[in-house]
């Protein structure tokens, strides 16, 4: 059977990654999660002095790009794929606040993603993969056989994330988590740098009142047509 790359692009905290994972495992792909790379340049810089009151030193992050090696390894004993820097699990930490109210600013970078965009397609090389993030359909992988990008209700995506952070110990009210992703949204959707868009052969998936199976059944169901048209 063809092996297809599968792009999933939408805004933050819409379960991109729960369905990612979920299609990887089933169809045996990879999965590489491109905002864990994002997030790993970004815990780079606060761990660097290279962000001074929020503000990302520029020269400084480009010139040190060739220090920063970010690689996905796969843990079977916990069934995940886990984001190292320079050899380090950073899994935990890229996940955290501090991080998040910084990595669109970084994302934001030219030099930065064009290196992060090179990394991705070589992940992708070998087809076989499924990644998500936010230009992966529109400009990483504009001839990926799946495109979905997804959305759902910002209220619905807030509540989804404070759980999702309450359940890992993190201290976080509601209230932060809206502003984050409110201004998240913004800053993806009007960067200059490969903003947030749908690509025109996107299948959009709204999975503000679907289960995370019933997610699942529909992509699935996606990703086997393209599969069965391109093994005939
Ligand atoms: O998916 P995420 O929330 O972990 O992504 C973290 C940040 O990285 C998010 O603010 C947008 C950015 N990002 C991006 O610009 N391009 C991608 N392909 C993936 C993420």
């Amino acid at each position: 059977m063809n092996r297809i790359t599968i792009a999933i692009d939408g805004y933050s905290s819409c379960g991109k990654s729960t369905l990612a994972k979920q299609l990887a495992k089933k169809l045996g792909y990879s999965y590489i999660d491109s905002g864990a790379m994002y997030r790993a340049v970004a815990l780079w810089c606060l761990e660097n002095n290279a962000i001074e009151k929020g503000v990302p030193d520029n020269g400084k992050i480009i010139s040190s790009l060739d220090n920063i090696k970010i690689e996905f390894h796969f843990h079977p004993e916990i069934q995940s794929s886990q984001t190292y820097l320079n050899g380090r699990n950073i899994e935990k930490e890229i996940r955290g606040m501090a991080v998040s109210e910084i990595v669109s600013k970084i994302s934001s970078i030219k030099e930065v993603r064009q290196k992060m965009i090179a990394l991705q397609r070589k992940f992708g090389e070998d087809k076989g993969v499924v990644m998500d993030g936010r230009d992966i359909g529109s400009v990483v992988f504009p001839n990926a056989e799946l495109k979905l990008f997804m959305t759902a209700d910002p209220a619905i995506r807030a509540k989804r994330r404070y759980d999702e952070l309450k359940a890992k110990g993190t201290e976080v009210s509601l209230e932060e988590i809206v502003e984050n992703l409110r201004l998240r949204d913004h800053e993806d959707t009007t960067r200059k740098e490969n903003p947030l868009i749908q690509a025109a052969d996107a299948v959009v998936l709204d999975n503000s009142n679907l289960t995370p199976e019933e997610q699942f059944e529909i992509a699935l169901r996606l990703a086997n047509e393209p599969i069965t048209l391109s093994s005939n």
